[in-house]
């Protein structure tokens, strides 16, 4: 994606590989900051305490994350603790587990001397594979939303394809293009007119802060709307399709995601509106059957409910509290949509049904 004109990922190591650099998320919208992670600890603070954030995206930096730590010590021992330490900081999306296990598994099986350099190329291996991944979504998901504009203005409607979208699933949340919004990108770029609504996604306000901004670095037309806003919008025709992003899919194709997504997904099936997932391979768990039951739900603090940051009139961040002292306030992070209501899995070897069958198809051809 370009920043300010440039072509920019979210994620690069520094020109000596020793470090790699990142955007500090929680300063967007409202600033641009770039840190450089210099540890595997330092690299499990930004993934635990939200610098970056989105499935894919924490698996890279996690990958990153033991190159930090060969630097330092390769050995097996130490090299399994900071793989651990990675791994505990982020429960529900299986891109981390993914990225942490097969790295540590790759290095293990290279003669000491050669660990550093080969976690860097790993690393590095990891972020270029996810950019083609979402490319690749991006064009799957382009062949599917084409014929959707050309049908809505075959019936004489002349307004953009409009996509409601949770979260953030684009380009913050990976190493680039994102995953639900790469297909919105791809539109936007081949000259079909394409408008967003987008969920601010309470409590964190990913849609609000994090989408939103890239959209209009973009210049992707949009609207944010608050997380209730969506079912009436379908309702009244506004949405065309819901596209999401996931953090876990089951063996049998239940969807993992941001909590609220769930609730978008009955609203869309009420009304006729398709939802579809954007999944990248790597965010299959097939150990999972039933994902509403066994998928690990984040559990996040409190306060992301009870209190709300944001720019104040004289350009100063202020947090304040939105409930009584003394209210209680739950946070589970993420919600499962069961399989029966997503339209389609868009992945980057085409689009299928989020049905066991044609997942179980879909990895058996991938294996070949
Ligand atoms: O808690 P977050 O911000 O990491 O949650 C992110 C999401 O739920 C995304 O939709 C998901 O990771 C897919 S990102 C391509």
């Amino acid at each position: 994606m370009q920043v300010q004109g440039r072509p920019t990922r979210t994620i690069w190591p520094s020109a000596d590989a020793r470090s790699v650099n990142i955007v500090d998320q929680r300063a967007l919208p409202h600033t641009w900051v770039t840190q450089q992670l210099h540890s595997v600890e330092a690299a499990a603070e930004a993934i635990a305490g939200m610098a970056v954030r989105g499935a894919p995206l924490i698996g890279v930096t996690a990958a990153y994350g033991l190159a930090l730590q060969a630097l330092v010590d390769v050995g097996d021992a130490a090299l399994a603790d900071a793989a651990a330490t990675l791994k505990a900081t982020r429960p529900t999306a299986v891109n981390l587990a993914w990225a942490v296990d097969k790295t540590l598994t790759q290095l293990l099986a290279v003669p000491r001397e050669q660990r550093a350099a080969t976690a860097w190329s790993l690393a590095a291996a990891l972020a270029d594979a996810d950019v083609r991944t979402n490319a690749a979504i991006g064009d799957h998901g382009l062949a599917l939303l084409r014929p959707l504009a050309a049908q809505k203005h075959a019936r004489g409607d002349k307004r953009p394809l409009q996509i409601l979208t949770h979260c953030n699933a684009g380009w913050l949340a990976t190493v680039d293009w994102g995953t639900a919004i790469a297909p919105i990108y791809k539109l936007h770029a081949a000259g079909t007119a394409v408008h967003v609504w987008v969920d601010e996604t309470r409590p964190r306000n990913q849609g609000a802060s994090l989408t939103a901004w890239e959209l209009r670095e973009a210049g992707v037309p949009h609207t944010v709307i608050a997380d209730n806003a969506g079912g009436h919008l379908m309702q009244r025709g506004e949405v065309d399709a819901v596209i999401v992003g996931c953090d876990r899919v089951s063996a049998n194709g239940d969807v993992c995601n941001k909590i609220g997504t769930y609730l978008k997904a009955l609203a869309a099936r009420d009304c006729g509106v398709p939802f579809y997932v954007a999944m990248p391979m790597s965010t299959l768990d097939l150990s999972i059957n039933d994902g509403s039951q066994e998928i690990p739900i984040e559990e996040r603090s409190a306060r992301e409910v009870t209190h709300l940051a944001g720019r104040s009139a004289n350009g100063e961040i202020v947090e304040v509290q939105l409930v009584p002292d003394g209210s209680a306030a739950a946070n589970p992070a993420f919600d499962v949509t069961p399989a029966r209501l997503v339209t389609a899995l868009i992945t980057e070897h085409g689009v299928i049904p989020a049905t066991a069958t044609a997942i179980a198809t879909l990895v058996e051809g991938v294996a070949r």
